[in-house]
């Protein structure tokens, strides 16, 4: 009893603190301590999941904010959030669907002003990630949600890349940033956003799509993606999370991506698994996520144990993990403990996220090979 007490103060991070340092910036202080704390679980199998080498490929910035974070930036901004307190927000917490959750997201990511907000804010997300053996994270950030704001787009990267820089000295965490359009703006928001980033090429990888799913087809977006395929970028897309498989089509064959963000709705669409099958276009599912936007009732109802045993590419990611109460540690759990997944399959997921990330073959095998090297050396 005791165990399960903490370990839900763990995988909350309640016990962790943002301290102000002379430098103004905001750590989670702790570390050590929360290290040890995450190794004295008595649950085998969480252990394995603890330590397991993965990658993390669906997660967004703003979506790692918590509360405790946003206010005490919100103070150091002298700026107000409609909320009294961090519980109150956390209490707001209660979603209907993407849009409803979406309001939210939107509002407390106006606190994000400064280079140094996002810098600790991405510290925060990377330090956590690393405690939780994330080895490679691909990042999405929303620049229209501040530069609309006038926050000037060199503020988000510069505070972003700063602090891959440092996670990267620190934990030899690696990084790729992916920059997603806002698919209820317009395309031409969109465009003036890619060529702004054109002057960060050096940051950014890929360009997604998110936002407001229903009612904004990928195809609307058909331009803006060719053109950034004309400047190298990779790309991916959010489709079929509340949207039909029909947006997943057009996110391959309009938008070409090689990825596709949620995707669980591809299962409607039987010509369209054998197609994410036979090319093993990769899926980044967000399992609590779709629980708490209500796409499925519970975990137990949710569909990735199906799209794994159909032979797909699937991964296991956190999507806004502030929001939903879980980072990847937590969404692995979740999927095993109500699906029964095994300890092969998790090898698969664990597999299939470095396959399916944007690193070079070599750096793939690198980071495969020392999951295979976990799994030999693992003993129950
Ligand atoms: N932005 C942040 N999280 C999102 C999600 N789950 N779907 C679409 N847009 C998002
Ligand atoms: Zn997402």
């Amino acid at each position: 009893m005791g165990k399960e007490i903490l370990w839900s103060e763990i995988l909350t991070f309640k016990r962790s603190r943002y301290q102000e340092f002379d430098n103004g910036l905001f750590r989670l202080t702790n570390l050590k301590n929360l290290q040890v704390l995450f190794m004295k679980t008595n649950n085998e199998l969480k252990q394995f999941i603890l330590g397991i080498p993965k990658a993390e490929l669906h997660v967004h910035i703003e979506g790692t904010l918590e509360p405790e974070l946003a206010f005490a930036i919100a103070d150091r901004n002298n700026l107000s959030l409609p909320f009294n307190s961090p519980e109150q927000l956390r209490k707001a917490y209660n979603f209907n669907n993407l849009q409803s959750f979406l309001n939210l997201y939107y509002v407390a990511s106006r606190v994000l002003q400064r280079e140094k907000d996002f810098y600790d804010l991405a510290m925060a997300y990377l330090t956590k990630a690393h405690l939780e053996t994330v080895r490679h994270a691909e990042i999405f950030l929303d620049p229209q949600t501040h530069t609309q704001r006038g926050v000037p787009f060199e503020t988000i990267i510069g505070g972003i890349s700063k602090a891959t820089i440092d996670a990267e000295k620190e934990f030899g965490i690696s990084t790729k940033l992916i920059m997603c359009f806002l698919r209820d703006l317009s395309a031409e928001s969109a465009m003036e956003t890619l060529t702004q980033a054109l002057t960060f090429k050096e940051w950014i990888i890929g360009i997604g799509l998110d936002s407001s799913e229903l009612g904004n087809p990928p195809e609307r977006f058909k331009n803006v993606f060719d053109r950034a395929h004309q400047e190298g970028f990779l790309t991916v897309a959010h489709a079929g999370e509340e949207g039909p498989p029909e947006y997943i089509w057009q996110a391959l064959e309009a938008l070409k991506v090689s990825r596709i963000d949620h995707g669980v709705r591809c299962i409607e669409d039987p010509e369209l698994v054998e197609k994410l099958k036979s090319e093993r276009i990769p899926l980044t599912v967000c399992p609590i996520s779709n629980v708490k936007l209500r796409l499925f009732n519970t975990i137990r109802e949710h569909n990735l144990k199906k799209l794994l045993d159909l032979g797909l590419c699937v991964t296991v990611n956190s999507d806004d993990p502030a929001y939903f109460g879980g980072y990847i540690f937590e969404n692995y759990v979740a999927v095993t403990e109500a699906l029964g997944l095994d300890k092969n399959d998790l090898y698969l997921v664990a597999r299939n996220s470095f396959e399916a990330s944007f690193l070079t073959q070599e750096e793939k095998e690198r980071y495969i090979a020392k999951l295979d090297k976990y799994m030999s050396e693992y003993r129950d």
